[in-house]
């Protein structure tokens, strides 16, 4: 009905597509990034397509983000977009399962645990753990031949995603999680995560085995927390430095205890949300360091400038240290940059909203309505590799960061300081317009970025500590999953690194 509606009143222009309730799902799926490129190219900044009988209407750029990470409650919810896919995986209560302001209450609990003293303990740990994987999982055989420098090889994905899930149950989690990580838990995590897909999303009620499992796990799961928290009250143990002791005690403002379920769940959406894009920029960093000798030279050499003992080995870093590596800091944010985990954000529609139209192409006038009832999407991850924004787009170069001369580092060090400078790189402001927002941006930005930038950070520098990598070609991006994560099997080559002084 578009040509009929005054153009005051015009919906966003329609993707065109040949089979009606399918729509651009194939296209979409495949390479949503290449996709939105393309629908660009035709339609402008906002376009609207259809995915599977959903009206997906998306607004690319840093002014789409801010329409639509900084949108109305009013206009825009996230809980109802999201909420047939996280609910049935968290369970009830938390997150999208409740209004508003209680998810916005439950991530002022959350960030509590997610205190710079917690962190200061977590460097050591994190240390800990990946040293004792080095030296115990069958994939590093050949590191734990300390007389061999023979070349051995690891699976990207599947390694990193072990270190992850370890490294995030040593800290966050706490102790009784990591120790149940070997046996029961593993099999509870794998049904629930098995059903957190695309599909769950897309066909929230099928008759599926694996959506009963899911269900099934989501239940034990949450029995598994409330047993221990039960357990460390009746031993009067509840100062931990993880999150489940944070989260025991708080209250909500209208004087509610939050329950021990509610505990259980924020758990399990912590893990959930922590697990994929954490082990996702793990694979893609140590991939691209194993495929850059320079730069994992650099960050190396940054490791013996900053932590040398006077024999020659490495000392610890601690957390206020590690935040302070140049090298470490532009090799993280380079990797979000161009692979973002998450490549769609997206929002329920729940009353029209007025876009502009100048934002669709900038010489247009008069608005479009995107109405209710539609899904709005926000890409932030399609802005990070915009080839209008970014020079050398598709590289990845950590000294765009670094070098202090470099455009992206200038720009990124007013936009810190606040003094809005516009390069065309668009850190414009700190709210929720800007071409760079791994963690989103507005009210439901992530809480875990600092733990994720310990937690990968620990886990690269320990492992650099350790080994040479070699990998000759980065693998393209598998988008059939809800994360952006390398696309087939990986296998990265790697041997005892030959420390300076026995070169
Ligand atoms: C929200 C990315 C790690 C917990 C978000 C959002 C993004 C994001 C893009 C916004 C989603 C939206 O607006 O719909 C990332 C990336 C991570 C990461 C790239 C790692 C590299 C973590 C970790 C935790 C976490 C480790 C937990 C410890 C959350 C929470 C939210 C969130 C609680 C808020 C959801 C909301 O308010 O609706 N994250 N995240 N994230 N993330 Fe993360």
């Amino acid at each position: 009905g578009q040509l009929l509606l005054p153009r005051d009143k015009a919906h966003p222009p329609v993707v065109f597509h040949w089979i009606p309730v399918l729509g651009s799902a194939i296209e979409y799926g495949m390479d949503p990034l290449q996709f939105f490129e393309r629908c660009r190219e035709k339609y402008g900044n906002v376009f609207t397509f259809v995915l599977l009988g959903r009206r997906m209407t998306v607004a690319l750029g840093p002014k789409g983000s801010n329409l639509i990470l900084g949108g109305k409650l009013s206009e825009v919810s996230a809980e109802e977009a999201y909420t047939p896919l996280t609910t049935p995986v968290f369970g009830p209560g938390v997150v999208y399962d409740c209004p508003n302001h209680v998810l916005m209450e439950q991530k002022k609990f959350v960030k509590f645990g997610l205190s710079t003293d917690n962190f200061r303990a977590y460097v050591g740990m994190i240390e800990d753990e990946i040293t004792s994987f080095l030296n115990n999982d069958p994939a590093f055989s050949a590191f734990q031949d300390k007389n061999s420098l023979e070349w051995g090889s690891f699976e990207a994905f599947k390694t990193c995603s072990e270190m992850t899930i370890l490294t995030a149950s040593r800290t966050l989690q706490g102790p009784e999680i990591r120790a149940a990580l070997n046996k029961s838990f593993a099999d509870i995590y794998h049904d629930l995560d098995n059903g957190f897909t695309p599909i769950n999303w897309l066909m929230p009620n099928l008759p599926l085995p694996s959506y009963r499992r899911r269900d099934a796990a989501q239940k034990a799961m949450s029995d598994f927390y409330v047993n221990i928290i039960q357990k460390r009250r009746a031993e009067g143990r509840m100062d931990d430095s993880d999150m489940m002791a944070a989260l025991c005690g708080q209250t909500y403002k209208d004087g509610r205890a939050v329950t021990d379920r509610e505990v259980a769940h924020m758990l399990t959406a912590l893990l959930m949300a922590g697990q994929h894009t954490s082990s996702s920029s793990v694979s893609w960093t140590v991939m691209h360091l194993a495929n850059s000798p320079a730069i994992v030279e650099a960050l190396y050499q940054e490791q013996v400038k900053y932590f040398s003992n006077p024999d020659g080995t490495l000392r610890p870093m601690t957390y206020e240290e590690m935040k302070k590596l140049p090298v470490l800091d532009g090799i993280m944010r380079e990797t979000l940059r161009l692979h973002s985990p998450i490549h769609t954000i997206m929002r329920a529609v729940v009353s029209d909203v007025v876009v502009p139209r100048s934002l669709a192409a900038p010489s247009e006038e008069g608005q479009y309505i995107i109405p209710k009832g539609h899904t709005a999407v926000a890409s932030p991850a399609f802005t990070q590799v915009d080839r209008k924004i970014w020079k050398n787009h598709a590289e990845w170069d950590p000294y765009r960061w670094i070098d202090p001369s470099g455009e992206a580092a200038q720009a990124l060090q007013e936009y810190l300081t606040g003094d809005k400078v516009d390069y065309g790189y668009g850190f414009v402001s700190k709210g929720t317009e800007s071409v760079y927002q791994p963690f989103g941006a507005g009210r439901h930005r992530c809480i875990g970025e600092h733990f994720a930038y310990l937690q990968v950070g620990c886990i690269l520098v320990t492992l650099v500590r350790n080994l040479e990598f070699q990998l000759d070609e980065i693998p393209g991006t598998d988008y059939s999953s809800l994360f952006a994560c390398p696309k087939g099997q990986c296998s990265v080559k790697y041997r005892r690194r030959i420390t300076s002084d026995s070169r």
